[in-house]
């Protein structure tokens, strides 16, 4: 398989456009610094909204690798539908990506696997990879194991997406997400595994060898090659470790 392992960094609610510029311009020149190759690992940025057209026009301009994408989308295409974001803005600003289903918006904006996967659509109609996250609570995991809820919400979220869609799945447990308590590599592995043969039952062999799987929750350079070892495992969704720069071009420059 050839899943070019990817590093997204989801800000979240921080830096405003001018910090965004900033940011995006040391980190691209500390990659470069680096030596990083894009080919061998995948960077991509998830700002605020409101930062996208800044860093859409220094991509552009300063001919970065970088990728990004939105935080979360409408699942309309446009219309009276006050204060939300239509893909097709998103695919206008060059966006490759676009975050669907994190858990803080699952919890705090009431969005169900229905909502997910009506977003994973609207993601697909505009050009748009969706990153479809799912993830347990601590209860849930007391409740019912480890896999379980992840596959199930994966489940209705993949519902009428077609076998060759080419989809991002990340496996955040809620109870690792801003804790400091990543969950174990081999726990990552577990659920990966667990969300990969469901890909093969609900679109094809090739799309469950050919989609990446991301761990997500508390991911730091010290514990990135550990996740990344995993067979399953294709890359990581970081927060707040996304908003240090030279943590997170240590994760990207992560050392297997
Ligand atoms: O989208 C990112 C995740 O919620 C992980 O956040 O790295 O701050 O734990 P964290």
């Amino acid at each position: 398989t050839d899943r070019t392992p990817l590093i997204a960094g989801n800000w979240k609610m921080n830096l405003d456009h001018l910090q965004a510029i900033a940011f995006v311009q040391k980190l691209a020149w500390t990659l470069k610094d680096a030596g990083h190759d894009y080919r061998d690992t995948e960077v991509a940025l998830f700002p605020p909204f409101t930062d996208l057209r800044s860093v859409q026009t220094l991509v552009a301009a300063d001919k970065y690798d970088l990728v990004y994408g939105g935080q979360d989308l409408s699942a309309q295409d446009s219309g009276a539908y006050t204060g939300e974001i239509s893909g097709a803005f998103l695919a206008a600003l060059d966006a490759k990506y676009v975050i669907i289903g994190h858990s803080e918006r699952r919890s705090y904006h009431n969005e169900t696997d229905e909502v997910v996967a009506a977003k994973v659509k609207a993601a697909l109609r505009h050009g748009l990879v969706p990153v479809i996250c799912v993830g347990e609570t601590a209860e849930d995991l007391e409740k019912h194991g480890p896999s379980a809820v992840p596959v199930g919400q994966l489940r209705v979220a993949l519902e009428g997406v077609p076998a060759d869609a080419d989809i991002v799945v990340a496996y955040e447990p809620v109870w690792a997400i801003g804790s400091g308590q990543a969950a174990t590599p081999e726990q990552a592995q577990q659920v990966a595994g667990a969300l990969r043969a469901l890909l093969g039952e609900l679109l094809s062999a090739d799309a469950a060898a050919a989609t990446r799987i991301l761990y997500g929750g508390s991911v730091k350079a010290n514990n990135i090659a550990g996740f990344l070892r995993e067979p399953d495992v294709d890359g990581a969704l970081v927060g707040g470790a996304s908003l240090d720069l030279a943590e997170f071009a240590s994760i990207v420059r992560f050392k297997k």
